[in-house]
């Protein structure tokens, strides 16, 4: 989702502030754009598409050779990708950049346009200039102007705003989506993440909801929504200056499907004591899961499968009850919350607009707050009581890998920890389940083993207009994460269903043109899903099985491919069945040529509803 840097230096500023937008690439964006304060002015330079189209634009107009400026990649919500739709967006002496959707837009348009404001864009963003230029041609002074228009607008938004006459000034403001002042030596820069700010500085302030910030070279002075003077703590960010690579992978979801042994481990050495073969969550937990009568999880996208794979994990072995929602769905649906029980929210970013909200409802309704998070600065690490973190490193590919795998990591062992403070685990039971939690990475580098015959499977599937995916029990989250992959990367329509449900509709679309992935491993329920395998076979469907058993008799039903993964406790199995699909989408989609690790229209962080 948009990206925002600005930077208040002393050297010329159009090339960091490149920089720093190449290190937001990875949030998803499809125009970008800069402007820079010269003695002449203010020079603005924007580009439809990547950044390379930025550069080029900079290169071609004689470079600018300003101090200080803003610069921003944008996900388009109003307008289309443009150049004239990309920020930064100006009225008079104004120049921003914003991320979020000013809700109110239609009626403050309207307002300035009967006042004689002509528009250039079909943004909602360009109304926040026009409204802060109109202010200061009143009279206002810019830090006055900027609070009296942050009072009227509403919906999410975090803004840099820079203002032309004046290479000494930069304000900032954030509601809903985020935003850090970064504090140099003698230089101050705003951007929307640590990742942005980290070749700046890594002192690094995250402004809090409502907040907004008037920079100098010398000065940060910060405001709340009140407009009241505080003081926000400065901390030493942990994000990484370097640049992340590809290493010697051909693109960034490669090599973050490769690291999932590395990362799972580091993650699982956070959370367990493989001397004594338990769990160990050591001083954190702040409850007792005897205390919690029921779990509410919520997350969006890959994160919601972790979540229903972890309402497997806790009913069955923690006997908790849980309930899983989508976040955009559960912030709107006045869900009764009964006091004790346990709010968990997941996500990789910490900043999902949606997931944020159902956090802060359920913070309202009395619930404890616990959090699964890959970035530990993110606003959901800082608004929950408990944070878990994933150790899964930035994970930059849009479509999400590693991140779930370290997820569903983290939610193993919170279960396995909850069942036995619940009593409902015995020490020989934790003690396999850890063992086996032990030998994902070894198993999963056994599956990369056969990683060119899934490409072949790949590039059999590569061409069908629809591609099914069948699972059951703890593996069906896992048959809707395979199809949101294939989707995501190769834009391939793909659905994933509970294989019992199949003959209740979906049996319907099944024909010599669809494949059908299944995912069957040897647990109790492996017949049942044979039986659905066959069913599709039947109808003509081009059967792709993934499985862990060493003999399938499916009964002479034609499997086109079979994928075979090893055996392993079937406690794991999410873990090691996530490897194959992702993999599938993956070599499916080069073969199609996409853009893996930005396709069109996703972004990496959703941090508007
Ligand atoms: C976007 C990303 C997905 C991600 C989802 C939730 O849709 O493209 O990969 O799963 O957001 O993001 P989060 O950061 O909350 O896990």
């Amino acid at each position: 989702m948009c990206g925002i840097i600005g930077i208040l230096g002393n050297d010329p500023v159009a090339w960091r502030l490149v920089d720093s937008l190449r290190r937001l690439e990875y949030r998803g964006y499809d125009s970008a754009g800069i402007a820079v304060s010269e003695k002449a002015g203010v020079r603005r330079i924007r580009a439809q598409g990547k950044l390379s189209g930025l550069e080029s634009e900079i290169r071609n107009n004689s470079e600018p050779k300003g101090t200080s400026g803003i610069g921003h990649t944008r996900w388009a919500t109003h307008g289309g990708p443009t150049t004239r739709n990309a920020h930064p967006h100006k009225s008079g002496r104004v120049y921003i950049v914003h991320n979020g959707i000013i809700e109110n837009f239609k009626l403050l348009k309207d307002k300035l346009t009967a006042k004689g404001a002509e528009f250039q864009t079909d943004t909602d963003s360009e109304v926040v200039a026009h409204m802060i230029d109109d202010a200061l041609s009143q009279g206002a002074s810019p830090r006055d102007a900027v609070a009296s228009v942050l009072s009227k607008l509403e919906g999410a938004f975090a803004f840099a705003i820079l203002f032309a006459g004046d290479d000494d000034l930069l304000i900032g403001a954030r509601r809903g989506s985020p935003l850090a002042i970064g504090h140099g030596e003698g230089e101050n820069y705003l951007g929307s993440d640590a990742i942005a700010l980290a070749p700046l500085t890594n002192k690094v302030t995250y402004l809090e909801d409502g907040d907004w910030v008037v920079l100098t070279r010398q000065s940060v002075e910060i405001f709340n929504e009140d407009n009241q003077p505080v003081s926000r703590d400065v901390s030493f960010t942990q994000a990484t200056t370097m640049m992340v690579d590809k290493g010697r992978h051909k693109h960034f979801m490669a090599k973050e499907i490769a690291e999932q042994p590395d990362v799972v481990g580091h993650t699982l050495a956070e959370y367990v004591d493989l001397a004594e073969m338990k769990v160990d969550f050591g001083e954190r937990m702040p409850f007792d899961f005897n205390n919690i009568n029921r779990l509410t999880i919520t997350a969006c996208g890959t994160a919601f499968y972790a979540g229903q794979v972890a309402k497997y994990w806790f009913e069955k072995y923690a006997r908790l009850p849980v309930e899983v929602d989508i976040a955009s769905e559960f912030r709107y649906r006045e869900a009764p919350l009964s006091d004790g029980g346990l709010a968990l929210v997941i996500s990789q970013s910490g900043e999902t607009a949606d997931t944020l909200a159902a956090l802060r409802y359920c913070k309202q309704h009395g619930q404890h707050l616990a959090a699964v998070v890959n970035v530990p600065e993110s606003t959901i690490s800082r608004e929950s009581d408990l944070v878990l973190r994933t150790y899964a490193g930035p994970e930059i590919g849009v479509a999400s890998t590693k991140a779930f795998t370290c997820q569903l990591t983290v939610l193993a062992c919170l279960a396995i920890h909850a069942a036995r403070q619940r009593g409902t685990m015995d020490e020989a039971t934790e003690r396999r389940l850890v063992g086996a939690l032990s030998e994902v990475p070894r198993h999963m580098n056994t599956i990369f083993d056969g990683e060119s015959h899934i490409d072949q499977v790949a590039r059999q599937v590569a061409g069908a207009r629809d591609v099914m995916y069948l699972g059951r029990g703890v593996n069906f989250p896992i048959a809707m994460e395979g199809a949101l992959k294939l989707k995501e990367i190769s834009y391939i329509h793909a659905e994933g269903y509970a294989a019992g449900e199949l003959k209740h509709g979906p049996i319907a679309l099944i024909d010599e043109e669809v494949p059908v992935v299944v995912i069957a491993p040897k647990d109790e329920l492996f017949d049942k899903t044979v039986s659905n395998m066959e069913e599709v076979a039947a109808r003509g469907a081009k059967v792709v099985l993934i499985t862990d058993a060493k003999d399938v008799h499916s009964g002479g039903a034609s499997v086109l491919e079979t994928i075979n993964i090893p055996a392993a406790d079937s406690f794991i199995s999410p873990f090691l069945f996530c490897v194959p699909v992702q993999l599938l989408a993956y070599h499916a989609a080069v073969f199609m040529g996409t853009d893996v690790d930005q396709p069109r229209n996703l972004a990496k962080s959703v941090t508007v509803e």
